[in-house]
């Protein structure tokens, strides 16, 4: 019952305005990459994370590894990634070795993630579940919109999906690992895309459980998150 984690980190992270790749920007003077494969390997259930690298970048993802320290009990893997999250975690799952029977998906985003979450996903699978997701209530109304015809038009809304049954899913995201490796073969050919890894098992009709998300394990996105995340990681040290 070996655990695994890939953690795609292959973004530019365009919304977060210019810089280096979002993994490789710094939160209070460590890069957001090492803060999120230190919150992957803190679970003691974990013997493996494989970092997917922005597909010119997977030397220099080495050397930070070697150049942090880092849990010994866990091995660390480093492969270049692809275009799209969907390609670049298909790419790191290519790289798992056999006997892998538990796959964890971590957005390298998520830097702040908290130990216990990453167990209790774990749990969640080792208890039999095939997928499972983190989720949060939303605090905001989430409304439908119809695309503008004309870019300058205003949004039409569609519909209010009922907020009591919303849930804002958050990563590491667990799998059974075949369901998860099908999963990804099965949408690869279809051609569709999902935004998330579940939303890949959920188009093969497997059923996806949720146990709850952390506020801390929030995607750091715009400029405002990066505030927020070194806000919470002063918090830690006080
Ligand atoms: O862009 P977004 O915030 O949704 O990215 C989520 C995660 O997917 C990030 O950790 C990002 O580095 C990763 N990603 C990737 N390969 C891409 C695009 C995003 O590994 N081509």
């Amino acid at each position: 019952r070996r655990t695994a984690v890939v953690i795609p980190a292959a973004g530019r992270g365009v919304r977060l305005g210019p810089g280096a790749p979002k993994a490789l920007r710094a939160l209070n003077g460590t890069p957001m990459l090492i803060h999120a494969v230190r919150a992957m390997a803190a679970s003691r259930a974990v013997s493996l994370v494989v970092v997917v690298a922005p597909s010119d970048g997977a030397a220099e993802v080495k050397n930070l590894l070697d150049a942090h320290a880092l849990p010994e009990r866990t091995d660390y893997l480093v492969v270049p990634g692809g275009d799209t999250r969907q390609e670049s975690v298909h790419l790191g799952l290519q790289a798992l070795p056999e006997g892998i029977t538990t796959v964890l998906v971590h957005d390298a985003a998520r830097p702040l993630v908290p130990v216990e979450t990453v167990d209790a996903v774990i749990e969640a699978v080792r208890d039999g579940a095939v997928a499972v997701v983190p989720a949060l209530p939303v605090a905001d109304t989430v409304k439908e919109v119809e695309p503008a015809e004309q870019p300058g038009d205003p949004e039409q809304v569609v519909a209010t999906p009922v907020r009591a049954r919303l849930r804002a899913v958050q990563t590491p995201q667990g799998f059974d690992h075949d369901t998860l490796v099908n999963a990804h073969a099965t949408v690869a050919l279809t051609g569709e895309g999902a935004t998330d890894d579940a939303g890949m098992v959920e188009k093969l009709g497997a059923p996806v459980v949720v146990v709850p998300g952390h506020e801390e394990a929030f995607k750091v996105t715009r400029p405002l998150d990066l505030v927020l995340a070194e806000a919470v990681l002063a918090r830690r040290r006080a």
